[in-house]
C-alpha cells in the first residue's frame, strides 16, 4: 500500500542574493529516511530551512503532511531541527533544554516527563541532566540536541550533517541509535550528509543536489549505478574513488 507523503516539495524556487534554488520537487514517504547530498554551497542547509519553513519561496510551496508548511505558526509545525552545531542552549542544562520546546508548545507536563523519561533511556543521557553543554562531548552534545528535538513527539525530524563533527566510533553509535529512534517514534527523517556511506546505511533514498539544482534522487543502494549527467557523475566518482583509496588505506 503506497503511504502518504510527509513532505511535497513542489516546484519550490528562492533567491537569496546571488544564490538560488531552482524548481525544487520531491516528495517524501511518511517514515522514510531520506539523505541530501550535494558538493559545499549547493544549498543544501537552505532547502533543509525552506522544508522547516524558514523561507516562503518566490515559486511554488512546500507540503507537510498535507499543509502548507508556512501557514502555520512555527511553534505549530510539527517538526523537529537539529543544527550541525547542536546548537544547545549554553546558559541551560541538559534537562532545562530538554525541556524547553515542552514549554513553548504548552505541553502537558506528565505527558512531557514520561516523554524525557523514554529518551533520557534511549539516548543514555541520564548521567547528563544537571550539566551545562559547554562540558559535554561531541556525542554527548549530540544525544541532547536529539532528545530536545524528539521530546516534542515530530512528524518530521531534519538534521543538518549530524554526524560531521564525530569521531568514527561515535558515527557508528550514532547511527544504531537513529536506527532505533525511527523504529520507536516512526518519524520521517530527512538529514543532510557528505559521507557517502553515510547516507546509503541510513537512509531509504539520496537526493542529489548541485548548484541549487535537484539532479537526481536514487534508492540509496543505487547510487553508483546508472547514468547520470557528466557533473553529478564527477561528483560521484570523486567520492567512489575516494571511498576505494581509503578502504585499500584500511
Ligand atoms: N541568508 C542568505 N543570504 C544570502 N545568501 C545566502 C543566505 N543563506 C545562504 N546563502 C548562500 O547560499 C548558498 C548555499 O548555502 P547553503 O548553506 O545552503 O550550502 P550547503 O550546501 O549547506 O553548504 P555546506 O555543505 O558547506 O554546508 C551559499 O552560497 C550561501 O552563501
Ligand atoms: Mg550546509
Amino acid at each position: 500500500m503506497k503511504k502518504n507523503n510527509m513532505v511535497c516539495v513542489n516546484n519550490f524556487s528562492l533567491a537569496l542574493g546571488d544564490f538560488h534554488l531552482n524548481q525544487i520537487c520531491l516528495d517524501i514517504e511518511e517514515g522514510e529516511i531520506f539523505a541530501i547530498l550535494g558538493p559545499t554551497g549547493a544549498g543544501k542547509t537552505v532547502l533543509l530551512e525552506s522544508i522547516a519553513g524558514i523561507y516562503e519561496g518566490e515559486k511554488g510551496v512546500v507540503f507537510l503532511d498535507g499543509k502548507r508548511v508556512c501557514d502555520s505558526a512555527p511553534n505549530k509545525r510539527d517538526l523537529a531541527f537539529v543544527y550541525q552545531d547542536y546548537a544547545l542552549f549554553p546558559h541551560m542544562t541538559v534537562m532545562e533544554n530538554i525541556k524547553f520546546g515542552l514549554k513553548m508548545k504548552k505541553i502537558d507536563k506528565n505527558k512531557g516527563n514520561e516523554r524525557i523519561n523514554e529518551l533520557i533511556t534511549l539516548l543514555k543521557i541520564e548521567h547528563l541532566m544537571n550539566r551545562y553543554p559547554a562540558n559535554l562531548s561531541g556525542g554527548e552534545k549530540q544525544r541532547v540536541a536529539l532528545a530536545r528535538a524528539l521530546v516534542l513527539n515530530p512528524k518530521l525530524l531534519l538534521m543538518d550533517e549530524p554526524f560531521s563533527a564525530l569521531d568514527p566510533k561515535t558515527k557508528e553509535q550514532m547511527y544504531q541509535l537513529i536506527k532505533k529512534i525511527h523504529e520507536a517514534f516512526g518519524c520521517t527523517i530527512i538529514f543532510i550528509t557528505h559521507d557517502f556511506n553515510e547516507a546509503q546505511r541510513l537512509a531509504f533514498r539520496i537526493g542529489i543536489l548541485i548548484g541549487g539544482s535537484i539532479r537526481g534522487v536514487c534508492e540509496s543502494q543505487a547510487l553508483f549505478h546508472g547514468n547520470m549527467e557528466k557533473d553529478v557523475e564527477d561528483f560521484l566518482i570523486r567520492k567512489e574513488i575516494n571511498m576505494k583509496m581509503v578502504s585499500n588505506l584500511n
